[in-house]
C-alpha cells in the first residue's frame, strides 16, 4: 500500500444505474480511494444457474477506474442466491437441534456441502476470469466475514466430513477414543459411523468432542476460503484478503493469517460503551500482529450507528474521526466503512452509511469529508510499523479447550487477555499479540494470560524466552490441560511448572465465575439474605467461596499486594520467591504471587485473577523490571499516545481539552503547537513528526 486508503463497501446494485455517477462525484469529494464491490452480488451476477450478467459490473469497474478509485473486488459468494437453496436444499445449514436455516437472510450455507463448494467455485471463477486483468482491481475480497452467522452445521454431509477430519488427525478409532476420554460415561465408539457431531444431548457434552468439533469447523471453513483463494491465484497476482472480525472465537485466525496476503478487519464497538476505544485498540493490535507487524486494512466500521444492537447509539461528534485515526496509529493503512450509501430498503436501512439518507446535508457527511482530507495528509504513514516491547500470548486453540471444558468458569475464555491488553492500553504501553511458538526475540515482557491449554512445546518456548532474558508472567488457570483438553496430572501448570518454580495443587472458585472484574461481578444475594437474629446456625457459617475478592499482602522486601477476584489457587513453591500472600479465612498466607529467576530473565506466576488496580500495579512492576516504558509519560487524562514509524499520534478520548508538552514545531494534523505545548480538543487528534519527540 502506498497510501492510507479511504473508502467503503459499495453496493450499487441497490440503486438505479444513474446513481453511480453521483456516487463517484461524491467519492471524489470525500477523498475515497478504495471501494469493495460485489460482496453480496451473487444473485445479480448469476440470476440463474449458468446464466451470468456482468454488464453492470463491467460498467461500474470502468467508471471507478476512470475516476482513479481502486476496487477491492468481492467474489460474490457471501450470500447464496435463492435458486441454490431451491434446487439444493442440502446446501443449507442445520443447527445442533436439527433445524434447517433457510434462504432469505444471508450466509445460508453448509460449509461442507459439495454442491455449495462447486457453486462457489463457479461463481468465483467467473468473476476472477473476467476481471483478473481489469486495471481497477487492486485487491481481491474473498467471501465476507466467514462464519459470522453460521460457524457450524450438523447435517449428514458435515458429519461425514468431520469423520474424515478425525481420521486425518487421530488415525484410528482407538486414538479417537483415547483423545475423547470415552472410557467415561460409556461413550466408546467401535465404528466410524458411531462418531457424530456434538448435537443436542440429554446433559453435559463431551468436552474433547466439542474441542475437535471447533477445530474441524475452523478448518472446514478455512478450506472453503482456500478453494476461492486458489482459483484467484490461477489468474491474478493481486493481493487477496478476507475480512476478519477481531478476536472472533470460532476461527483460528493465526492459521488463517498464514493464507492471507493482507489482513483486514471489521470493527463495530458500541459508542455507548466508554471502553470502546480499548476495543478498537485491541482489534488493531491483534490485526497488526496477525500480519506479523505489517499494516492491515480496516475494511469495515461505520460512520455512526449500526442497526443490529438492541439500542444503536450514534457516534458522538468527532468520534468517527478519532477512532479511525486511532486505528491508523495502530497500524491500519486503510479506513473503510460499511457502507458507502445508506440503504433505502432491506435489513440495513437504518445502519449508517457514508452518504446518509439525508445526503450531503448531514453531520455524517461533514465528518466523512473531514476524515478523507485528514487521511490524505497522512500518506507518509502508510507502510510504517508499530514497535512493541511487550507480547501477549493469544491462542484460539486454548480458548476452544476452555470453552469446551466443563466446570472451571463460564466466562469468555479470552477475557483475561483482554484485561491485560486493557491495562496496557490505559498505561500507554504498546503491545503485540503472539501465537504459541512465535519468535519472541524482540520482546522484553511476555504476558501469558490464563493460557488454559498447553503442551510441552509451549512450556519449553516460554521457559526459553525467560532464560534468554525476558520477563515472563503467567496468570491463574494457565496450563490446566494439555492440547486435547486432558487435565495435567501432578499439579496444574503441567510442563510449565519447572519454569514457574511452582505447581498448582488446588483450585478454588469464588463467588464470581469470571476471569475479571470487567466481566460482570455479581455477588450472590445469598449472603445478604442471612438474618443473624433468626438464622442461629446458618449465620455462624463462613463461606469464603461466596466472597468475591481476596486480599493479597506484600511479602518480603520486593513484595506486592492488592486484590484478587473470583478465583484462587494453592501453590506449592518449589523454586521461586514469594512476593505476595493471600489474606483469607481458608487460604491465609498462601502464596499469591511468585517470581523465579531463570537464566537471564524471570518467570512470574499470579495465582488469582487480579482486579484492574492490582493488574496496573503489577504491570508497572513488570515493565520496570523489563525496562519497558510507556509511549509518553505523564499524559493528561483521556489522552492516548501511539508511535507508528516516524509519527506520534495523540488522541484525546476525553471530554476536556488536553494540553501536552511537545518538541515539534508543527503538527501534521490537528492544532499547532505554541510555546512547546499542543492543545487537543475533546475527541480531537494531533499527529506529529516523531523524530522531534524522541
Ligand atoms: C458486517 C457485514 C456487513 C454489514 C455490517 C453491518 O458484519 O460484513 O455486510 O452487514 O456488518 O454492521
Amino acid at each position: 500500500m502506498t497510501r492510507v486508503h479511504y473508502g467503503a463497501d459499495y453496493n450499487p446494485e441497490q440503486w438505479p444505474e444513474e446513481t453511480v455517477e453521483e456516487d463517484i462525484a461524491l467519492m471524489r469529494e470525500a477523498g475515497v480511494t478504495l471501494v469493495t464491490v460485489g460482496v453480496f452480488s451473487w444473485s445479480k451476477l448469476q440470476p440463474e444457474p449458468g446464466v451470468f450478467d456482468f454488464g453492470w459490473l463491467d460498467a461500474l469497474l470502468d467508471a471507478l477506474h476512470a475516476a482513479g478509485i481502486g476496487v477491492d473486488l468481492g467474489t460474490a459468494t457471501a450470500s447464496p442466491p435463492a435458486w441454490l437453496a431451491e434446487r439444493h436444499p442440502d446446501t443449507l445449514p442445520v443447527t445442533a437441534e436439527g433445524v434447517t436455516l433457510h434462504h432469505g437472510s444471508r450466509q445460508a450455507y453448509n460449509p461442507s456441502s459439495a454442491v455449495f463448494r462447486r457453486e462457489v467455485g463457479r461463481m468465483a471463477r467467473a468473476i476472477v476470469e473476467r476481471y483478473a486483468k481489469h486495471p481497477a482491481v487492486v485487491m481481491w475480497h474473498v467471501h465476507n466475514e466467514y462464519a459470522c452467522h453460521v460457524a457450524e452445521s450438523f447435517d449428514a454431509e458435515s458429519a461425514e466430513a468431520f469423520r474424515a477430519w478425525l481420521r486425518e488427525r487421530h488415525g484410528t478409532l482407538d486414538a479417537v477414543n483415547e483423545a475423547w476420554g470415552t472410557a467415561f460415561w460409556s461413550q466408546a465408539v467401535s465404528d466410524w459411523q458411531q462418531v457424530q457431531p456434538p448435537r443436542v444431548m440429554p446433559t453435559l457434552h463431551n468436552p474433547h468432542v466439542a474441542l475437535d468439533w471447533k477445530r474441524f469447523n475452523s478448518d472446514a471453513i478455512l478450506d472453503l476460503y482456500l478453494l476461492e483463494r486458489d482459483i484467484i491465484r490461477e489468474y491474478s497476482d493481486a493481493p487477496i484478503t478476507t475480512n476478519f472480525m477481531g478476536a472472533f472465537e470460532p476461527l483460528d485466525y493465526w492459521r488463517w493469517a498464514d493464507e492471507i496476503d493482507v489482513i483486514s478487519n471489521d470493527s463495530y464497538p458500541d459508542p455507548a460503551n466508554p471502553r470502546s476505544a480499548r476495543d478498537f485498540a485491541f482489534d488493531s493490535d491483534l490485526m497488526r500482529s496477525l500480519g506479523g507487524g505489517a499494516p492491515f486494512l480496516q475494511l469495515e466500521q461505520t460512520p455512526s450507528a449500526v442497526q443490529w444492537r438492541r439500542r444503536n447509539a450514534a457516534k458522538r461528534p468527532g468520534q468517527f474521526r478519532l477512532w479511525s485515526l486511532q486505528t491508523v496509529a495502530r497500524g491500519a493503512d486503510g479506513i473503510c466503512q460499511f457502507q458507502w450509501r445508506q440503504s433505502r430498503a432491506g435489513a440495513e436501512t437504518f445502519h449508517s452509511g457514508m452518504v446518509p439518507h439525508a445526503g450531503r446535508d448531514s453531520l455524517i457527511w461533514q465528518e466523512v469529508t473531514q476524515l478523507g482530507a485528514d487521511l490524505e495528509r497522512l500518506d507518509g504513514v502508510a507502510g510504517s510499523r508499530v514497535d512493541a516491547d511487550v507480547a501477549i500470548v493469544w491462542d484460539w486453540q486454548s480458548a476452544w479447550a476452555k470453552r469446551s471444558s466443563i466446570g472451571l468458569t463460564d466466562s469468555d475464555p479470552l477475557a483475561t487477555a483482554r484485561d491485560w491488553h486493557a491495562t496496557a492500553f490505559e498505561a500507554g504501553i504498546q503491545v503485540d499479540f503472539v501465537r504459541p511458538g512465535a519468535d519472541l526475540a524482540g520482546y522484553r515482557l511476555v504476558i501469558v494470560p490464563a493460557l488454559f491449554a498447553l503442551g510441552e512445546d509451549t512450556a519449553r518456548w516460554l521457559e526459553e524466552a525467560a532464560r534468554a532474558g525476558a520477563t515472563v508472567v503467567a496468570t491463574a488457570r494457565t496450563g490446566v490441560v494439555d492440547e486435547q483438553g486432558h487435565a495435567h496430572l501432578g499439579g496444574y501448570l503441567g510442563p510449565l511448572a519447572s519454569a514457574a518454580g511452582v505447581r498448582v495443587t488446588d483450585q478454588f472458585a469464588r463467588a464470581v465465575e469470571t476471569t475479571s472484574l470487567e466481566n460482570a461481578v455479581e455477588r450472590p444475594q445469598l449472603l445478604n439474605e442471612i438474618d443473624p437474629s433468626v438464622d442461629r446456625i446458618t449465620a455462624a457459617v463462613r463461606t469464603p467461596s461466596a466472597e468475591d475478592t481476596v486480599a493479597i499482602a506484600p511479602h518480603g522486601r520486593e513484595g506486592l499486594g492488592g486484590v484478587g477476584i473470583g478465583w484462587l489457587e494453592r501453590l506449592v513453591v518449589e523454586d521461586a520467591d514469594v512476593l505476595g500472600r493471600f489474606r483469607d479465612a481458608d487460604a491465609d498466607e498462601w502464596p499469591a504471587l511468585t517470581r523465579a529467576t531463570r537464566g537471564r530473565g524471570t518467570f512470574w506466576y499470579v495465582a488469582t485473577d487480579l482486579d484492574a488496580a492490582t493488574r496496573a500495579t503489577l504491570l508497572q512492576r513488570l515493565c520496570a523490571e523489563a525496562d519497558v516504558s510507556p509511549v509518553l509519560a505523564g499524559l493528561p487524562r483521556g489522552v492516548e499516545a501511539v508511535r507508528r514509524g516516524n509519527h506520534l499520534f495523540l488522541l484525546n478520548h476525553g471530554d476536556e481539552t488536553a494540553s501536552v508538552a511537545v518538541s515539534s514545531p508543527a503538527s501534521l494534523i490537528g492544532s499547532q503547537p505554541t510555546n512547546g505545548r499542543v492543545s487537543i480538543e475533546p475527541r480531537g487528534v494531533v499527529v506529529l513528526d516523531d523524530a522531534n519527540e524522541r
